[in-house]
C-alpha cells in the first residue's frame, strides 16, 4: 500500500521500501529522521482519559523512542488525541541537552484524531 501511494504522488523513486519488524531492523538503520506511526493498543484507547506511553504497542512509548534515537537525532511520534502530552514532552528529556520538542493536534473535518510530536530539529 505505501508503495501504491507513493506512485500515485509521484515519489516512489526516491523512496527505498524495507519490509520488516523495526525493532530488529533498527541496528542496521540510520537516518535524518524517524517518524514512529506505532500501534494504539486497539480500539480501547478512545475510552482512557489519559493515554499513557506505556500502552504503545510493539514496546512501550519509551523503549520505542530509544530505539529511534539510534537511529537518527530527530524523531517525529503520531499519537492518540488523550496522549499525556507531560509525558510525551519528558520524552524529550532523554537527551542531554534535551531536545527541542513541538506537538501539533491533527484535526479531519473539525474532528482532533491525534497528535504528532517533534522531537530534535522541529523547523520542518
Ligand atoms: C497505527 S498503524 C500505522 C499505520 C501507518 N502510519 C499508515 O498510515 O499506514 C501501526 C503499524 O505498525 C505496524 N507494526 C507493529 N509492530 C511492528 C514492528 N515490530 N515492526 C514494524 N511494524 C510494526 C503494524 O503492522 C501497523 O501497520
Amino acid at each position: 500500500m505505501a508503495v501504491n501511494n507513493a506512485k500515485i504522488y509521484g515519489v516512489e523513486k526516491y523512496i527505498d521500501f524495507v519490509v520488516g519488524d523495526f525493532l530488529q531492523l533498527a541496528p542496521s538503520l540510520k537516518g535524518n529522521v524517524v517518524f514512529l506511526s506505532p500501534p494504539w493498543g486497539g480500539p480501547s484507547y478512545k475510552k482512557m482519559e489519559n493515554f499513557t506511553l506505556n500502552l504503545l504497542k510493539p514496546v512501550d512509548g519509551y523503549s520505542l523512542f530509544q530505539v529511534a534515537q539510534t537511529i537518527a537525532p530527530n524523531i517525529i511520534m503520531f499519537l492518540p488525541r488523550n496522549v499525556d502530552v507531560c509525558q510525551v514532552e519528558e520524552l524529550s528529556w532523554l537527551s542531554s541537552p534535551p531536545l527541542n520538542f513541538e506537538i501539533e493536534e491533527n484535526y479531519v473535518r473539525g474532528f482532533l484524531k491525534g497528535v504528532t510530536a517533534y522531537f530534535g530539529n522541529t523547523g520542518y
